[in-house]
């Protein structure tokens, strides 16, 4: 029988979570979900040093996807996402391992070895010039702008008009300069009063180990 993995934990069931550290056993009892993480109060270790690395924020899409598993069941192999912001590639070559199909669009040139699979269509171009053909549909829009945040979250608005209901969104948000702890708050505020009026209802939020100076903000579509 295959031992279960750290993800096939219940999200919402209590837990003893035990810590054996030099100073002694430290245990407590909580859910994953309400502790924020499979593993409590440590995080998921994603290699992001290798030579098939393509860009260290690869690591954050795969640690966002093991923690989207506290809220929801895991998108099927063929979903298709929109990634915006894709280049140089790591977080594409992330979803194309996990067999999903990848639209991503970016100014800049993507690594040429993402090309070799048929599941990824390219195009070199400014998100705000992008026009999907009337019945593109997609499962996930995964957002990692940079830029202002204001226009990062107005175009993943504009193009959710082509993602199905119930389809999750991923969005980095990236925080200008952290000084105090109230500006990124409210900034985080603004962006998902935006989204909540345009029908995209926030459902989880984090800081990832490997989010640097940005916050994870995870969406889900009302209606179609
Ligand atoms: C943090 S990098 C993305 C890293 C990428 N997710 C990865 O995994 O390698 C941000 C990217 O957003 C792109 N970008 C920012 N604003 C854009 C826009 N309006 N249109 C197209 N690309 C944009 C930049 O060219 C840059 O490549």
């Amino acid at each position: 029988m295959r031992a279960k993995s750290v993800e096939d934990q219940d999200s919402q069931a209590p837990t003893l979570f035990c810590l054996v550290g030099k100073e002694g056993l430290f245990c407590g009892i909580s859910t994953p979900q309400s502790a924020n993480g499979f593993y409590a109060g440590g995080s998921l270790y994603v290699a992001k040093d290798t030579p098939d690395t393509i860009s260290r924020a690869g690591a954050k899409i795969a640690e966002a996807l093991h923690y989207l598993k506290l809220y929801r069941p895991p998108l099927p192999a063929g979903s298709h996402w929109l990634e915006l912001g894709a280049c140089p590639g790591g977080m594409t070559s992330e979803l194309l391992v996990r067999e999903f199909r990848v639209t991503a669009l970016d100014r800049s040139p993507l690594d040429r070895r993402l090309f070799q699979n048929p599941a990824l269509v390219f195009h070199q171009m400014d998100v705000a010039e992008f026009r999907p053909a009337r019945d593109d549909r997609y499962d996930a829009i995964l957002d990692d702008m940079n830029g202002e945040p204001e226009e990062s979250i107005r175009q993943v608005i504009r193009l959710s008009r082509q993602l199905r209901r119930k389809g999750i969104i991923v969005f980095t948000l990236k925080l200008p300069k952290v000084e105090t702890v109230d500006a990124p708050l409210q900034l985080r505020d603004e962006i998902v009063a935006k989204a909540d009026a345009a029908g995209l209802k926030l459902f989880a939020q984090t800081h990832l180990t490997y989010n640097r100076h940005e916050l994870t903000l995870f969406f889900e579509k009302a209606a179609e």
